[in-house]
Protein backbone atom coordinates (compact mmCIF):
# COMPACT_ATOMS: atom_id res chain seq x y z
CA UNK A 1 0.00 0.00 0.00
CA UNK A 2 1.25 3.44 -0.95
CA UNK A 3 1.76 5.62 2.34
CA UNK A 4 -0.21 8.58 2.54
CA UNK A 5 -1.02 11.70 4.37
CA UNK A 6 -3.84 14.16 4.27
CA UNK A 7 -3.93 18.09 5.11
CA UNK A 8 -7.53 18.63 4.45
CA UNK A 9 -10.21 17.01 6.34
CA UNK A 10 -13.28 18.67 7.97
CA UNK A 11 -13.44 16.71 11.55
CA UNK A 12 -17.80 16.80 11.38
CA UNK A 13 -17.38 16.38 7.51
CA UNK A 14 -15.89 13.01 8.16
CA UNK A 15 -18.33 11.65 10.22
CA UNK A 16 -20.20 8.56 8.21
CA UNK A 17 -24.26 8.32 8.26
CA UNK A 18 -23.79 5.35 10.22
CA UNK A 19 -21.63 7.35 12.76
CA UNK A 20 -23.97 9.93 12.93
CA UNK A 21 -27.02 8.03 13.77
CA UNK A 22 -24.73 6.10 16.23
CA UNK A 23 -24.32 9.27 18.00
CA UNK A 24 -27.73 10.68 17.69
CA UNK A 25 -28.84 7.69 19.15
CA UNK A 26 -26.58 7.77 22.29
CA UNK A 27 -27.45 10.92 22.70
CA UNK A 28 -30.98 10.73 22.87
CA UNK A 29 -31.22 13.16 19.77
CA UNK A 30 -33.23 12.95 16.42
CA UNK A 31 -31.50 13.78 13.69
CA UNK A 32 -32.95 16.70 11.13
CA UNK A 33 -35.45 15.18 8.78
CA UNK A 34 -34.14 15.29 5.43
CA UNK A 35 -30.45 14.40 6.32
CA UNK A 36 -30.14 11.91 4.47
CA UNK A 37 -31.34 10.78 1.10
CA UNK A 38 -33.53 7.27 0.47
CA UNK A 39 -30.04 5.41 -0.29
CA UNK A 40 -29.09 6.27 3.54
CA UNK A 41 -26.16 9.11 2.06
CA UNK A 42 -26.29 12.25 3.26
CA UNK A 43 -28.49 14.84 0.84
CA UNK A 44 -27.83 18.13 -0.95
CA UNK A 45 -27.52 19.41 -3.41
CA UNK A 46 -25.28 22.36 -4.24
CA UNK A 47 -22.72 24.02 -2.33
CA UNK A 48 -25.04 26.08 -0.13
CA UNK A 49 -27.15 22.75 0.57
CA UNK A 50 -23.96 21.05 1.15
CA UNK A 51 -22.88 23.45 3.90
CA UNK A 52 -26.31 23.66 5.29
CA UNK A 53 -26.37 19.95 5.28
CA UNK A 54 -22.66 19.82 7.11
CA UNK A 55 -24.17 21.96 10.17
CA UNK A 56 -27.29 19.62 10.25
CA UNK A 57 -24.94 16.26 10.77
CA UNK A 58 -23.47 18.53 13.49
CA UNK A 59 -26.85 17.94 15.85
CA UNK A 60 -25.27 14.18 16.28
CA UNK A 61 -22.61 15.59 18.70
CA UNK A 62 -23.46 16.96 22.17
CA UNK A 63 -20.80 15.57 24.55
CA UNK A 64 -16.71 16.03 24.52
CA UNK A 65 -16.35 12.37 23.98
CA UNK A 66 -18.52 12.40 20.99
CA UNK A 67 -15.84 14.23 19.24
CA UNK A 68 -13.12 12.02 20.64
CA UNK A 69 -15.09 9.21 18.84
CA UNK A 70 -15.45 11.25 15.22
CA UNK A 71 -11.32 12.28 14.76
CA UNK A 72 -10.64 8.64 16.54
CA UNK A 73 -12.86 6.57 13.81
CA UNK A 74 -11.21 8.85 10.93
CA UNK A 75 -7.86 8.53 12.31
CA UNK A 76 -8.89 4.67 12.52
CA UNK A 77 -9.93 4.55 9.27
CA UNK A 78 -7.58 6.40 7.17
CA UNK A 79 -4.69 4.23 8.78
CA UNK A 80 -5.93 1.43 7.41
CA UNK A 81 -5.80 2.95 4.10
CA UNK A 82 -2.32 3.73 4.29
CA UNK A 83 -2.16 7.15 6.14
CA UNK A 84 0.68 7.94 8.65
CA UNK A 85 -0.72 11.47 9.17
CA UNK A 86 -3.65 13.47 9.15
CA UNK A 87 -4.48 17.07 10.22
CA UNK A 88 -7.67 17.42 10.84
CA UNK A 89 -9.73 21.02 10.39
CA UNK A 90 -11.43 21.27 13.85
CA UNK A 91 -14.29 24.77 14.40
CA UNK A 92 -14.53 25.46 17.99
CA UNK A 93 -17.99 27.25 16.88
CA UNK A 94 -19.79 23.51 17.30
CA UNK A 95 -18.63 22.62 20.59
CA UNK A 96 -19.04 26.34 22.14
CA UNK A 97 -22.82 25.91 21.02
CA UNK A 98 -22.83 23.13 23.11
CA UNK A 99 -21.38 24.29 26.28
CA UNK A 100 -18.54 22.35 26.39
CA UNK A 101 -15.56 24.14 26.82
CA UNK A 102 -12.41 24.72 24.48
CA UNK A 103 -10.15 22.72 26.82
CA UNK A 104 -12.48 19.95 27.62
CA UNK A 105 -13.25 19.44 23.72
CA UNK A 106 -9.37 19.40 22.93
CA UNK A 107 -8.92 16.97 25.69
CA UNK A 108 -11.39 15.03 24.04
CA UNK A 109 -9.61 15.61 20.46
CA UNK A 110 -6.31 15.09 22.08
CA UNK A 111 -7.70 11.45 22.98
CA UNK A 112 -9.00 10.24 19.87
CA UNK A 113 -5.29 11.21 18.48
CA UNK A 114 -3.83 9.62 20.79
CA UNK A 115 -5.72 6.42 20.94
CA UNK A 116 -5.31 6.30 16.94
CA UNK A 117 -1.97 6.98 17.20
CA UNK A 118 -1.65 4.03 19.90
CA UNK A 119 -3.46 1.14 18.02
CA UNK A 120 -2.90 2.35 14.33
CA UNK A 121 0.26 4.00 14.51
CA UNK A 122 -0.98 7.43 12.63
CA UNK A 123 0.01 10.93 13.60
CA UNK A 124 -3.09 13.17 14.12
CA UNK A 125 -3.12 16.82 14.26
CA UNK A 126 -5.17 19.48 14.72
CA UNK A 127 -5.81 23.01 12.41
CA UNK A 128 -8.68 25.46 14.03
CA UNK A 129 -10.51 26.38 11.71
CA UNK A 130 -12.99 29.72 11.68
CA UNK A 131 -16.27 29.91 8.96
CA UNK A 132 -15.99 32.86 6.31
CA UNK A 133 -19.20 33.65 6.53
CA UNK A 134 -19.76 34.44 10.30
CA UNK A 135 -17.15 37.15 9.98
CA UNK A 136 -13.79 38.77 11.07
CA UNK A 137 -14.88 39.19 14.48
CA UNK A 138 -15.54 35.44 15.33
CA UNK A 139 -12.40 34.76 13.53
CA UNK A 140 -9.97 36.96 15.70
CA UNK A 141 -11.87 35.63 18.76
CA UNK A 142 -11.02 32.29 17.66
CA UNK A 143 -7.54 33.07 17.10
CA UNK A 144 -7.20 35.00 20.55
CA UNK A 145 -8.98 31.55 22.45
CA UNK A 146 -6.41 29.26 20.10
CA UNK A 147 -3.71 31.78 21.76
CA UNK A 148 -4.60 31.59 25.33
CA UNK A 149 -5.05 27.96 25.83
CA UNK A 150 -2.14 26.15 23.22
CA UNK A 151 -2.07 22.39 23.05
CA UNK A 152 0.81 20.88 21.59
CA UNK A 153 -1.62 19.14 18.94
CA UNK A 154 -2.68 23.01 17.52
CA UNK A 155 -0.70 23.68 14.76
CA UNK A 156 -2.17 25.74 12.72
CA UNK A 157 -5.16 28.21 11.84
CA UNK A 158 -7.61 28.44 8.54
CA UNK A 159 -10.93 29.09 7.23
CA UNK A 160 -13.64 27.51 5.32
CA UNK A 161 -17.55 28.64 4.76
CA UNK A 162 -18.83 30.03 2.15
CA UNK A 163 -15.93 31.80 -0.06
CA UNK A 164 -18.16 34.41 -1.48
CA UNK A 165 -18.57 35.90 1.85
CA UNK A 166 -16.52 38.63 2.94
CA UNK A 167 -12.31 39.36 1.63
CA UNK A 168 -9.57 37.79 2.90
CA UNK A 169 -8.35 41.19 3.75
CA UNK A 170 -10.87 40.98 6.23
CA UNK A 171 -9.47 38.46 8.04
CA UNK A 172 -5.90 39.63 7.84
CA UNK A 173 -5.86 41.06 11.57
CA UNK A 174 -7.01 37.17 12.76
CA UNK A 175 -3.95 35.24 10.50
CA UNK A 176 -1.53 37.86 11.18
CA UNK A 177 -1.62 37.04 14.52
CA UNK A 178 -1.83 33.48 14.02
CA UNK A 179 1.10 33.52 12.10
CA UNK A 180 3.27 36.14 14.15
CA UNK A 181 2.38 33.47 16.90
CA UNK A 182 4.07 30.42 14.96
CA UNK A 183 0.77 28.62 14.01
CA UNK A 184 1.00 27.82 10.11
CA UNK A 185 -1.59 29.08 7.81
CA UNK A 186 -4.28 27.99 5.13
CA UNK A 187 -7.75 29.30 3.62
CA UNK A 188 -10.06 27.84 1.53
CA UNK A 189 -9.70 29.57 -1.53
CA UNK A 190 -10.27 29.27 -5.56
CA UNK A 191 -12.78 26.70 -4.90
CA UNK A 192 -16.42 28.06 -5.73
CA UNK A 193 -14.85 31.63 -6.24
CA UNK A 194 -12.39 32.05 -9.70
CA UNK A 195 -8.65 32.51 -9.06
CA UNK A 196 -8.98 36.51 -8.38
CA UNK A 197 -10.22 34.60 -5.10
CA UNK A 198 -6.22 32.76 -4.63
CA UNK A 199 -4.81 36.08 -5.75
CA UNK A 200 -6.39 38.11 -2.78
CA UNK A 201 -5.65 35.37 -0.50
CA UNK A 202 -1.75 35.00 -1.23
CA UNK A 203 -1.25 39.20 -1.40
CA UNK A 204 -3.21 39.33 1.82
CA UNK A 205 -3.20 36.46 4.17
CA UNK A 206 0.38 34.89 5.02
CA UNK A 207 -1.08 31.72 4.16
CA UNK A 208 1.44 28.97 2.79
CA UNK A 209 -1.07 26.50 1.72
CA UNK A 210 -4.51 26.94 -0.03
CA UNK A 211 -7.55 24.57 0.48
CA UNK A 212 -8.29 23.26 -3.27
CA UNK A 213 -7.50 26.35 -4.98
CA UNK A 214 -7.92 24.59 -8.21
CA UNK A 215 -9.95 27.23 -9.98
CA UNK A 216 -5.77 28.97 -10.06
CA UNK A 217 -6.24 26.58 -13.35
CA UNK A 218 -8.02 28.94 -14.85
CA UNK A 219 -5.18 31.62 -15.00
CA UNK A 220 -1.64 30.55 -15.72
CA UNK A 221 -0.39 33.69 -14.56
CA UNK A 222 -1.61 32.43 -10.97
CA UNK A 223 -0.69 29.02 -11.35
CA UNK A 224 2.80 30.94 -12.56
CA UNK A 225 3.37 32.84 -9.10
CA UNK A 226 1.61 30.17 -6.96
CA UNK A 227 4.61 27.63 -8.31
CA UNK A 228 7.17 30.58 -7.82
CA UNK A 229 6.42 31.19 -4.18
CA UNK A 230 6.18 26.98 -3.10
CA UNK A 231 2.52 27.26 -2.28
CA UNK A 232 1.43 24.21 -1.81
CA UNK A 233 -2.44 23.23 -2.98
CA UNK A 234 -4.53 21.51 -1.02
CA UNK A 235 -6.63 19.23 -4.06
CA UNK A 236 -9.90 17.49 -3.45
CA UNK A 237 -10.80 15.86 -6.46
CA UNK A 238 -13.80 13.72 -5.16
CA UNK A 239 -14.94 16.86 -3.97
CA UNK A 240 -14.87 19.46 -6.37
CA UNK A 241 -16.69 16.73 -8.77
CA UNK A 242 -18.79 15.92 -6.62
CA UNK A 243 -19.89 19.90 -6.25
CA UNK A 244 -20.25 20.64 -9.87
CA UNK A 245 -17.43 22.23 -10.42
CA UNK A 246 -16.08 20.00 -12.31
CA UNK A 247 -18.00 17.61 -14.50
CA UNK A 248 -15.67 14.37 -13.73
CA UNK A 249 -12.26 13.84 -12.99
CA UNK A 250 -11.02 13.38 -16.25
CA UNK A 251 -11.91 17.21 -16.52
CA UNK A 252 -10.46 18.05 -13.08
CA UNK A 253 -7.24 20.49 -13.74
CA UNK A 254 -5.00 18.25 -11.21
CA UNK A 255 -2.01 17.25 -13.86
CA UNK A 256 -2.66 20.80 -15.33
CA UNK A 257 -1.85 21.75 -11.95
CA UNK A 258 1.30 19.59 -11.23
CA UNK A 259 2.25 20.06 -15.33
CA UNK A 260 2.64 23.63 -13.99
CA UNK A 261 5.07 22.80 -11.62
CA UNK A 262 2.67 23.74 -8.66
CA UNK A 263 3.10 21.96 -5.32
CA UNK A 264 -0.30 19.43 -5.13
CA UNK A 265 -1.28 17.24 -1.88
CA UNK A 266 -4.44 14.67 -2.56
CA UNK A 267 -7.45 15.07 0.16
CA UNK A 268 -10.54 13.98 1.19
CA UNK A 269 -12.19 17.11 2.60
CA UNK A 270 -15.61 15.67 3.35
CA UNK A 271 -15.20 12.45 2.74
CA UNK A 272 -18.82 10.56 3.23
CA UNK A 273 -20.53 13.92 1.66
CA UNK A 274 -18.31 13.07 -1.70
CA UNK A 275 -18.51 9.88 -1.64
CA UNK A 276 -14.71 9.31 -1.39
CA UNK A 277 -12.11 8.66 0.96
CA UNK A 278 -8.31 9.40 1.08
CA UNK A 279 -7.30 6.32 -0.37
CA UNK A 280 -9.73 6.34 -3.29
CA UNK A 281 -8.02 9.80 -3.71
CA UNK A 282 -4.89 8.37 -4.48
CA UNK A 283 -6.52 5.27 -6.29
CA UNK A 284 -8.17 7.33 -8.92
CA UNK A 285 -5.93 10.81 -9.30
CA UNK A 286 -4.71 9.03 -12.67
CA UNK A 287 -0.66 9.18 -11.05
CA UNK A 288 1.56 6.51 -11.05
CA UNK A 289 2.99 5.29 -7.81
CA UNK A 290 6.31 7.44 -8.01
CA UNK A 291 4.12 10.71 -8.86
CA UNK A 292 2.10 9.62 -5.55
CA UNK A 293 4.79 9.06 -3.34
CA UNK A 294 5.94 12.56 -4.38
CA UNK A 295 2.67 13.89 -3.31
CA UNK A 296 2.72 11.95 0.17
CA UNK A 297 6.06 13.62 0.99
CA UNK A 298 5.11 17.33 -0.23
CA UNK A 299 1.86 16.58 2.03
CA UNK A 300 4.27 15.76 4.94
CA UNK A 301 6.25 18.78 3.97
CA UNK A 302 3.26 21.21 3.79
CA UNK A 303 2.06 20.19 6.99
CA UNK A 304 2.07 22.33 9.99
CA UNK A 305 3.59 19.90 12.38
CA UNK A 306 6.99 20.53 14.12
CA UNK A 307 10.08 19.48 12.10
CA UNK A 308 11.07 16.65 14.46
CA UNK A 309 7.72 15.21 14.09
CA UNK A 310 7.76 15.97 9.77
CA UNK A 311 11.27 14.58 9.80
CA UNK A 312 10.19 11.23 11.06
CA UNK A 313 7.15 10.99 8.85
CA UNK A 314 9.07 11.59 5.80
CA UNK A 315 12.12 8.62 6.97
CA UNK A 316 8.60 6.57 7.86
CA UNK A 317 7.28 7.12 3.57
CA UNK A 318 10.27 6.85 2.02
CA UNK A 319 13.25 5.16 4.07
N1 LIG B 1 -16.51 23.32 5.10
C1 LIG B 1 -16.51 21.99 4.97
N2 LIG B 1 -16.20 21.63 3.69
C2 LIG B 1 -15.99 22.78 3.01
C3 LIG B 1 -15.65 23.10 1.68
N3 LIG B 1 -15.44 22.14 0.75
N4 LIG B 1 -15.55 24.38 1.33
C4 LIG B 1 -15.75 25.35 2.24
N5 LIG B 1 -16.07 25.11 3.51
C5 LIG B 1 -16.19 23.84 3.90
ZN1 LIG C 1 -12.58 21.95 2.89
Amino acid sequence: MIPKAEIHCHLEGSIPPKLAVELAERNGLILPPNLFDEKGHYAWKDFWSFLDSYDRVCTALKKARDFRDVIYSYLAGAAREGAVYVEMFCSPERPAALGISYTSWLEALAQGIDDARREFGIVGRIIIICIRHLGPERAEAMVRAMLAEPHPYVVGFGMGGDEAKFAPVDFAPAYRLAHDNGYGCTVHAGEVVGPESVWAAIRDLPVTRIGHGVRSADDPALMEELARRGVVLEVCPGSNVALGLYPDRASHPLHRLIAAGVRVTLNSDDPPFFHTTLGAEYDLAGLDEGQLAAIARTTIEASFADEATRRQLLERISP
